[in-house]
């Protein structure tokens, strides 16, 4: 079955199996910020923004996804220019294993873009999907407090 999309802006057109998942489909193609954590949709490791949503690529079949935007870390993030919100989880020491850091990173990116003031409410409930053995969402949310300060679009945090 043939299937186009735009993946990182780029049109891609591929002959897919049915029952193929996004996530598989990813990882084949070495996207290597997608990963591969419960499979069930339960720990936000495969997190991609589909049409500006966050959504976990482990239970989207890659046929459903003609027509559509996906975008990955990759699309925001080089080794010369980092996104922001990674910046500053760097700076604040808010990845430890590292491997829950992309899908934060797009759960609060898909929050950025709906474009209203959040509180620290809100960015707790965005990373509400992403599992993390590691960090306590403490350093997450200080270093995401910090890039919604900057833009503005924070109201009153504690
Ligand atoms: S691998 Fe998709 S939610 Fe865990
Ligand atoms: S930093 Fe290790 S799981 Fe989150």
């Amino acid at each position: 079955m043939i299937v186009q999309f735009e993946l990182n802006g780029k049109l891609v057109k591929t002959d897919v199996k049915p029952g193929k998942t996004l996530l598989e489909f990813l990882r084949d193609q070495q996207i290597h910020s997608v990963k591969h954590g419960c499979d069930h949709g339960e720990c936000g490791a495969c997190a991609v923004l589909l049409e500006n949503r966050s959504v976990n690529a482990c239970l989207i079949l890659i046929h459903s996804v003609d027509g559509k935007k996906i975008e990955t870390l990759e699309n925001f993030s080089t080794h010369e220019h980092l996104h922001p919100l990674q910046e500053s989880f760097l700076q604040a020491g808010a990845a430890q294993c590292g491997y829950c850091t992309p899908g934060m990173l797009l759960s609060l990116e898909a929050l950025d873009r709906e474009g209203h003031p959040v509180d620290e409410a809100e960015l707790r409930d965005a990373l509400n999907g992403n599992l993390c053995r590691c960090t306590g969402y403490v350093k997450p949310i200080e270093a995401a407090q910090k890039v919604f300060q900057n833009s503005k679009k924070t109201e009153a945090l504690s």
